[in-house]
């Protein structure tokens, strides 16, 4: 299985940027900016080729919603055949609302509330991804009130330390807030096998996310293996799914991109040997070089010797630059001869408002468009209404046609949960009743 070169989509025709098809000027002057573009013949070779990589085992993937969940973008991946992993009652219904079945739908999170884990059993969803003792006992309960068997899969904390980018973005070490301890998987193991609506189908783990090794995946796939023969010499015999989380990382500027047949040589035969079937919640590999931020040159200022290009994108569109001091390539849509090095900063009132800094960038002037690339995954996901900004548009490009899948916010919606008459009340003396 060749790597091939890994294309993003977007190229460049006589200096001007296109995404497949179709330019990105075009696209931008019919819907505005700030605007999300992603390409789906991207989405498309990024899953196959995952597809390709674990066809040597009986395996299921399921894309993890959280990553970037507009309806357009999961309804080429349920085409596909991708199941997928959600972790809010929010995401439940996105995945419905685009056509998946229960059936489709594994349900993770470490703070899932009784609300959220009637919503998964109601909607029959393949399995929950339990990660306390007290989640699994709650579920028990549930499936009992509502006639259902709970199908449960235990997310055990690896305890595998990792390199990640930053540390938010790691969820496998010891300590982590996720999943259960590495030590006490075997006992609440036992409990939920024990529990009568419970059924203990799987064990899963994720490791953490932008990762470019594969040893951690064979680690922690390992660590699954060992509780899974533990579990089978202790007389469980009701697992059937080994889920080994998302993870793998995508390249935004030199990284190495996870080399896939590594990948299959080293995971898929410690899979092969538990006769289990594989699950994996891959996001940020389908998506994340299949999207771009367009965004308009608003200003250039210089102050205290900087140089700074303001944008009408920022922290509201795309947060990551700011929150996990992430790079994203940029460029400017119709590329210029002269180059400057400058910050490149958003509207919003906050000096941590920025989408990059000392970058060299085309000599662009104010009406002139840029392009950030690589925002497919936790780009539109992340973006807030701060400041009142209204969140932007998204647009799927399909060969030479493209389409608006999310219209931009209006500034209607920015108020329209709002209540015009508030309707003042007194609590009753004693506060119950
Ligand atoms: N499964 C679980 C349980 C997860 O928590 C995540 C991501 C995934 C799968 C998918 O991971 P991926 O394949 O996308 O790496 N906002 C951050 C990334 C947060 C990842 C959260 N969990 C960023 O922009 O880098």
């Amino acid at each position: 299985m060749g790597q091939g070169i890994l294309t993003t989509g977007f190229s460049r025709v006589d200096g001007a940027a296109y995404c497949e098809g179709v330019s990105i000027e075009q696209v931008a002057r019919a819907t505005g900016t700030p605007l999300y573009v992603y390409s789906l013949a991207t989405v498309r070779d990024r899953y196959e080729r995952l597809e390709r990589m674990l066809a040597p085992v009986s395996h299921r993937i399921h894309y993890t919603l959280k990553a970037n969940s507009n309806r357009g973008i999961l309804r080429e991946l349920r085409a596909l055949g991708a199941g997928v992993d959600v972790v809010s009652g929010g995401e439940l219904h996105r995945a419905l609302a685009a056509g998946f079945s229960g059936a489709d739908v594994i349900f993770g999170g470490v703070g899932k509330t009784e609300r959220e884990l009637r919503e998964a059993l109601e909607a029959d969803v393949l399995l929950v991804n339990a990660e306390s003792e007290g989640e699994v006992r709650l579920l028990d309960r549930l499936a009992a009130e509502i006639g259902v068997r709970a199908r449960v899969s235990l997310r055990v904390n690896p305890e595998i330390t990792l390199d990640a980018p930053h540390d938010y973005i790691k969820t496998g070490g010891k300590g982590h807030k996720f999943g259960i301890p590495h030590d006490d998987v075997v006992h609440v193991a036992l409990i939920a096998a024990d529990l009568p609506n419970v059924d203990l189908i799987g064990l899963d783990m994720h490791l953490g996310s932008q990762l470019s090794r594969i040893d951690p995946y064979a680690e922690g796939t390992e660590r699954l293996g060992a509780i899974f023969d533990e579990l089978t010499t202790r007389g469980v015999r009701t697992l059937k799914y080994i889920d080994i989380g998302g993870g793998l990382g995508v390249r935004y500027d030199t990284e190495q991109p996870p080399d896939l047949q590594r990948f299959a040589d080293l995971v898929l035969p410690t899979v092969a040997r538990t006769g289990l079937t594989l699950i994996m919640e891959p996001g940020r590999y389908v998506v994340g070089n299949a999207g771009a931020l367009v965004t308009q040159v608003l200003y250039r200022k210089h102050s205290g010797g900087k140089d700074y290009v303001v944008v009408d994108a920022g922290m509201t569109e795309l947060l990551r630059p700011s929150h996990y001091g992430a790079f994203h390539r940029i460029q400017a849509v119709t590329a210029k001869t002269e180059h400057r090095v400058v910050d490149v900063v958003g509207p919003v009132c906050e000096s941590g408002d920025f989408l990059a800094l000392e970058r060299e960038l085309d000599d662009v002037a104010p009406g002139e468009l840029l392009i950030v690339y690589d925002a497919g995954a936790y780009g539109f996901a992340m973006a807030s209404n701060y400041n009142s900004r209204v969140r932007p548009a998204e647009v799927l490009v399909d060969g030479d046609r493209f389409a608006l899948v999310t219209a931009r916010e209006q500034y209607d919606d920015l108020v329209r949960l709002e209540i015009d008459q508030p309707e003042w009340r007194i609590p009753p003396v004693g506060g119950q009743g």
